[in-house]
């Protein structure tokens, strides 16, 4: 029963989609479970970059189901787009399936997203203004357009009838334009007939795969310190990144998950708004961002550099059950004399090893910094863990004895060839 859930330890854009697509080769099938288009995965293979949002990054192997399950939040222009992407490039798509269940994303839920940003002003989330709130919103509100419904034109027509009059209700309080039904009712009718050969019950297609013992990989997007539960509320996504999401969101029991796997970078990032104790908005922090090219894959913002920060990795180890670590971008720290790592923080003189669950307390934390020293050199083609310098080893063993969980993956690059795995995933 080989299921493995791989999780983002941090704020996301961890390197998930370097590992996913790197243990696709041992797996029969990827899941994606949470999310919507705010996810930006990106995999390199030789000279080719793809850059993913809702296609499960498994993709480019063409003997590899990718499910898009029901936790998902849809939006159908995205998904189009990236099938057409990759068709044009000549990856076989035919092994896509997308559930019935899983809800759409509305052109009215990206112009609200945008309106609720503008309206909190400089208490902005900072949102990639993909519309993902406000379709997890309609979700929970049980309004929401299902993929289901874009393959029926006469539910479609009173659920999105009924949508629009409380949306458009929205808009006037907003002093925004509206949205015409029958515009939207032909376009999305259309965008299912596109859809309609991939969608299916994915909930009996994974189950069924797991019953049949094939390997199959729950690829989370964002990460830990973004959950709308386990994260830095109200600095978070809409959607449950965590491990336990996994099984709600592709209809999948948790007594049949057998690993769990966070991937972690190996320092900290974020992208948009909220408190980050380890933040370095010094020439070092520069140096990574320049370094690591630390640009948003969604939305091309700078962004946010930390240290590598255990009181957040032993609060992801701890909600996600981790059994194990994949450490990335190791090697944009060939260059530092010495490296940083967060070991507990400091809270009106009071030591915090736990991560806070307030945000209030979490503002008025201050680092406590062990200094470790840096390698200096190019670790890009190292293959082994042996060929690691005795530096980079110490900092993967420092972090293994502050979280208490083994390092099982390291990456030291963005190819596939780039990955060292001391332990088979799967
Ligand atoms: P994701 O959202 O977790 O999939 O991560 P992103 O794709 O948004 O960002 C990670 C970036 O790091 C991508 O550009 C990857 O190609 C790149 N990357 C992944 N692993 C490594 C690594 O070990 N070293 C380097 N230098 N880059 C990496
Ligand atoms: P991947 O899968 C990094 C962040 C946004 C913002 C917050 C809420 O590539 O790791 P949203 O649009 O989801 O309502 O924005 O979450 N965010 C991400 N940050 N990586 C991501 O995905 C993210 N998806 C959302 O920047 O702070
Ligand atoms: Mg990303």
């Amino acid at each position: 029963m080989p299921a493995v859930v791989l999780v983002g330890a941090q704020w996301g854009d961890e390197g998930k989609g370097k590992i996913v697509d790197y243990i696709s080769r041992q797996a029969d099938m990827v899941v994606r479970h949470q999310g919507g288009s705010n996810a930006g995965h990106t995999v390199v293979v030789g000279d080719q970059e793809y850059k993913l949002h809702l296609i499960p990054s498994g993709i480019l192997y063409p003997e590899t189901w990718c499910v898009i399950a029901n936790g998902v939040v849809v939006d159908p222009v995205i998904l189009l787009e990236e099938l057409d992407y990759l068709q044009q490039r000549g990856v076989r798509t035919d092994r896509l399936r997308i559930s019935a269940q899983a809800h759409v994303v509305m052109p009215y839920h990206k112009q609200l997203d945008r309106l609720q940003e503008g309206a909190r002003g400089a208490a902005k989330l900072g949102t990639t203004g993909r519309g993902i709130g406000p379709a997890y919103m309609d979700k929970a509100a049980r309004t929401g357009l299902r993929v289901a419904d874009l393959l029926n034109p006469a539910d479609f027509a009173a659920r999105l009838r009924e949508a629009l009059e409380e949306k458009n209700r929205l808009f006037r309080a907003y002093e925004a334009p509206g949205w015409d039904f029958d515009q939207l009712y032909q376009e999305f009718l259309d965008y299912g007939q596109r859809l309609k050969p991939y969608v299916t019950n994915t909930s009996v297609v994974i189950n069924r795969a797991l019953d049949e013992n094939k390997r199959v990989l729950f690829e989370g997007a964002q990460g830990t310190m973004l959950d709308i539960d386990h994260g830095t509320y109200p600095y978070v996504t809409s959607s449950h990144p965590v491990a336990g999401g996994a099984c709600i969101g592709a209809g999948v029991g948790p007594t049949r998950i057998s690993q769990v796997y966070g991937v972690v970078k190996a320092y900290t990032t974020r992208v948009g708004d909220g408190p980050f104790p380890s933040e370095l908005e010094d020439a070092i922090g520069e140096h990574i961002r320049q370094v690591g090219a630390e640009y948003g894959t969604t939305t091309n913002r700078p962004r946010r550099i930390g240290w590598l920060d255990t009181v957040v990795l032993r609060h992801a180890v701890r909600v996600n059950g981790m059994t194990g670590l994949i450490v990335t971008r190791l090697d944009v720290l060939d260059d530092l004399e010495r490296i940083g790592i967060v070991t507990a923080y400091r809270y009106r003189g009071q030591l915090v090893t736990d991560f806070p669950e307030s945000l209030g307390v979490l503002e008025e934390c201050e680092p406590v910094v062990e200094m470790v020293p840096g390698w200096r050199t190019g670790i890009g083609g190292a293959r082994r863990y042996e060929d690691l310098p005795p530096e980079a080893r110490e900092y993967l063993e420092r972090i293994e004895a502050l979280t208490g969980v083994p390092v099982r993956v390291v990456s030291v690059g963005r190819d596939r060839a780039h990955t060292i795995e001391r332990v088979p995933l799967f």
